[in-house]
């Protein structure tokens, strides 16, 4: 076992768990390690001395960040301190996931990892707050800047437009926000790529690293994909339209950034890992989605 991931019962954790063979990882739910317990956190990884820990944990609720601020920073900022600490008595490399949300949305161009951060939402924060608690703590660590996942699992915008397109005969979905689709399936896949060549003794470049799904898209252009794929694949009976409004028809608790592309050139040249297509990944998670239906 060279391999701990946490937050394994996630989108992303059960992805990565799917992928790794009992004999080089083990992958633990909330349930079975909470990283709120700084004692259970170092007793597990004293326990287990894995090489590497993938980080899947996060409090992820974006909106009700907003009113559950100090959950958002116990989940996602002081969780991840934790975390690193124990990774540095245990001699442990980790593999940190975070956020598009750490920008504000206002760039000329894709972000790069050097960008100046400026998160405008509680979520965002905390996420910030975790990457700086990890950065103060451990050296060996990689942080991997994602953005809107997806997968078969968990809620999310697919399973959410599907559910929405079942129910209605018209969608209403946001023009005006352009981010990076990621399917959760691609970005375990890279992880795990990475953890590997930790574990088999590579010295990384420790840095932050941005690494989502392209080409880029509006949620409104990404539901219309969706729709389209879904009634290829025979899971609604017509592609019913959507219709492109703006942020402010849909008012949420949560800010969101406008421009949230991630340019992942970094990833490409140093890894060999260019931003996968997220078509691929949502025909996929399609597919698995049809394979449950009843
Ligand atoms: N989803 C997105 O669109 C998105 C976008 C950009 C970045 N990310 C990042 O990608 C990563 C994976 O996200 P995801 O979509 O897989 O999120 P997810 O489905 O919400 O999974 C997160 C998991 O972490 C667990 N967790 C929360 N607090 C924990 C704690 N104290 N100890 C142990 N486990 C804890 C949750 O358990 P409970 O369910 O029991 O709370 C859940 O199983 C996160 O770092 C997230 O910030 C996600």
């Amino acid at each position: 076992m060279s391999i701990l991931v946490t937050g394994a019962g996630g989108q992303l954790g059960r992805e990565l768990a799917q992928r790794l063979p009992a004999a080089e990882a083990v992958c633990l739910p909330r349930a079975a390690l909470d990283l709120a317990d700084a004692s259970i956190v170092r007793a597990t990884l004293a326990r287990l001395r894995p090489q590497v820990v993938i980080n899947a944990a996060a409090y992820t609720a974006v909106d009700r960040a907003e009113t559950e601020r100090d959950l958002a920073f116990a989940a996602n900022a002081e969780a991840p301190g934790v975390l690193a600490r124990a990774c540095a008595e245990a001699g442990a490399a980790l593999l940190h996931v975070s956020t598009d949300y750490v920008f504000n949305g206002q760039s000329p161009h894709p972000w790069r990892e050097d960008d100046p951060t400026g998160p405008i939402n509680v979520y965002g924060a905390s996420k910030l707050a975790g990457e700086q608690a990890i950065r103060s703590a451990l050296p060996r660590h990689i942080i991997v800047r994602t953005a809107w996942v997806f997968g078969a699992h968990g809620a999310n915008f697919v399973r959410t437009v599907l559910r929405l397109a079942r129910e209605r005969g018209a969608l209403r979905i946001v023009a005006d926000q352009t981010g990076s689709p990621t399917w959760a399936g691609h970005l375990a896949e890279t992880l795990i790529h990475l953890a590997r060549r930790i574990a088999s003794g590579e010295t990384l470049a420790w840095e932050i690293y941005h690494y989502a799904g392209a080409p880029a898209s509006s949620w409104h252009a990404f539901a219309e994909a969706i729709v389209r794929e879904a009634h290829a694949q025979g899971l609604l009976p017509a592609a019913v339209p959507v219709e492109p409004i703006a942020s402010a028809a849909y008012p949420t608790p949560a800010r969101r950034p406008a421009w949230s592309v991630l340019d992942g050139t970094r990833m490409a040249e140093t890894f060999g890992l260019a931003p996968p297509d997220w078509r691929i990944g949502l025909a996929q998670t399609l597919a698995a989605c049809k394979a449950e239906t009843p």
